[in-house]
This record gives C-alpha cells, sequence and structure tokens, in this order.
C-alpha cells in the first residue's frame, strides 16, 4: 500500500496525453478538486481546446493551468519541454502518464513499425516523462500514475502490441515504487477497462472478431467514471487501480485461477472463430 494522497489543493499535476480521453477527463476531475493542472500532447489546437475546458471546473482563482506541445517518444523533446514547464510552473506534485493508443489485429498483420511505434509511445514514452521529471520530485516527493490497461495483466486476443507495451508499464511501475519509496514519491498504475473516449472509437475500427467477442458485453465505462476511481485509489493508497467490478474480477480470476480465464478466452476465441462472418 501507497501512502494515500487526499488533499490535490494546488499540487501541480503534469497529465501527458491530457487533451482526449481518459486524460482530459482527469485534468477536469484534477482542477474540479483544486490543482494546477499542465498538459502535455502532441496537437496543440487540441492542447488549447482541452484547457479551457479545465479551466471551467476551477475552484480557486490561484489555481494554475498551461499546457506544453510533445511528443512524448521523442527523448530529448521531452527532457527539454519538462525541464522547461518544472522550471516555469515547478515540479509536479503528481505526474500522470496517459498518453497511449492501441490498434488491433491479429499478430501477423501487425507489421514491424506498428510494434515499434506502439512500445515508442506507451512504454518509452513513460520511461523518457519519468526520466525527466524525477529528479524534480526528489525533494518535495509526490506521486506518480502509469496508465495501463486491463491487457498489463493478461494477454487478449488482437493486442500483442499492446500487451507487450502495457505488461511493460507494469513491470516498470513495481520497479519505481520500489525504488521511489525513499523520496516520498508513491507509484500507482491505472488499469482502465474500455472506456468511451476518442481512442477508443479508433481502437474499434481494426478490432478482429475475436476481440470483439472477448468484449462484448462488457460495460463500457466513462473517462469520467475512471477518473474518479483514479481519484478514489490515489486517497486509498493502491497500487494497482482498476476501475469498474468487471476489471476487478478479471484481475482476481488471472491471479487466482488463471486456468479458468484461459479456458473462458478459448472457448470465446473459438466460438468467434467458427461464426460466419
Ligand atoms: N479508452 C480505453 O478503452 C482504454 C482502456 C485501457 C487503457 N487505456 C489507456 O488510457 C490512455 C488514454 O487512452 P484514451 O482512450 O483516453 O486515448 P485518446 O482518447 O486517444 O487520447 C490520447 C491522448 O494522448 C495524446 N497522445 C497520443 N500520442 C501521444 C504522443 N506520442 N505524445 C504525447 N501525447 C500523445 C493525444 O493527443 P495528441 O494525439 O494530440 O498527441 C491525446 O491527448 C492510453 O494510455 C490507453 O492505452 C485506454
Amino acid at each position: 500500500m501507497n501512502a494515500g494522497m487526499r488533499d490535490f489543493t494546488l499540487r501541480n499535476v503534469y497529465i501527458t496525453g491530457g487533451s482526449a480521453g481518459i486524460g482530459l477527463a482527469v485534468a477536469r476531475q484534477m482542477a474540479k478538486r483544486g490543482a494546477n493542472i499542465i498538459v502535455f500532447a502532441r496537437t496543440r489546437h487540441k492542447l488549447e481546446a482541452a484547457l479551457r475546458e479545465v479551466q471551467r471546473e476551477r475552484v480557486s482563482s490561484d489555481q494554475r493551468f498551461g499546457y506544453r506541445v510533445l511528443d512524448v517518444c521523442e527523448h530529448a523533446m521531452v527532457q527539454a519541454v519538462m525541464g522547461e514547464a518544472a522550471q516555469t510552473f515547478g515540479p509536479p506534485g503528481v505526474l500522470i502518464n496517459c498518453a497511449g493508443r492501441a490498434i488491433p489485429h491479429a499478430f501477423e498483420d501487425i507489421p514491424f513499425t506498428q510494434f515499434d511505434e506502439t512500445l515508442r509511445i506507451n512504454l518509452y514514452g513513460t520511461w523518457n516523462t519519468v526520466a525527466a521529471l524525477v529528479p524534480a520530485m526528489y525533494a518535495a516527493g509526490g506521486s506518480i500514475v502509469n496508465v495501463a490497461s486491463m491487457a498489463a495483466f493478461m494477454g487478449v486476443f488482437g493486442y500483442s502490441d499492446y500487451c507487450a507495451s502495457k505488461f511493460g508499464v507494469l513491470g516498470l511501475s513495481e520497479v519505481l515504487r520500489q525504488e521511489l519509496r525513499r523520496y516520498g514519491i508513491s507509484v500507482h498504475v491505472l488499469c482502465p477497462p474500455d472506456t468511451d473516449t476518442p481512442g477508443f472509437a479508433v481502437e474499434n475500427l481494426t478490432k478482429p472478431p475475436e476481440t470483439k467477442a472477448i468484449s462484448a458485453g462488457a460495460r463500457i465505462m466513462t473517462a469520467d467514471e475512471v477518473a474518479r476511481a483514479l481519484i478514489r485509489g490515489m486517497e486509498r493508497g493502491r497500487f494497482m487501480i482498476i476501475p469498474g467490478l468487471e476489471g476487478k474480477l478479471a484481475y482476481f480470476m488471472k491471479r487466482h485461477f488463471p486456468t479458468v480465464l484461459d479456458l473462458m478466452m478459448k472457448t470465446t476465441i473459438r466460438k468467434a472463430q467458427m461464426t460466419p462472418t
């Protein structure tokens, strides 16, 4: 268990991927709790629009808001932009690594270029941001949230590159949790289930039938529900934060009854493969 973070008032919250989807919802929810919000992504006009939305949630005129254009894949750019942000706004009290993406396909349909890009955004991106900002967090401590997925603890048909990247995020986070505790930095991993976001809409365009069958029937959460679950999890000092009952159940099955989960997956996949398209 981490030490819980209960008070976000005037804390600097840095959010990569904060211009859309889950990252934007987290920015809004944390602004409601009085935090200073600094969002990072690649597209300037989306950042500007997102920040206007976030600012509407402010509860105090002392709160500060900002954005920086950033590609988390680019190590040198992340070092420079995060260094400048820490100088300008002060170091993060909370760093949320939310930039990420998924393009589901069967393994044989994923070219090396896609695998490489997925790893660069989801895993290297997380490494780059943490590496750039942790030195600035040593003195005052704080929290790091790495956004993984349920695909960080269970393999799912159609997500070979994505699972590789998100299992990596979980492993990195477990180590960081042990190593950064001595600096008063707590580490959390958010593992959302399917969540209604612009990214999820894109993901749905390429899902193989087997992937669709696995997630069929599962409730799709809203980004706000996921953001509120994250804040609750941080307040309670949880390391693994899994929003929603179905996600928690899947984690329980994976840990305690992996053979049953595997059998359920196998049956669903076989059924989807036998259904004419
Ligand atoms: N939605 C789901 O069902 C779901 C489920 C489990 C886990 N997740 C994880 O949750 C996170 C957010 O997902 P989402 O669905 O909210 O995504 P989204 O709606 O597509 O938003 C992605 C955000 O990340 C930014 N981004 C993407 N690539 C970037 C890069 N290279 N550098 C900097 N910023 C980048 C995007 O802005 P720009 O494109 O302008 O850069 C945008 O702000 C991801 O890590 C995803 O894997 C999502």
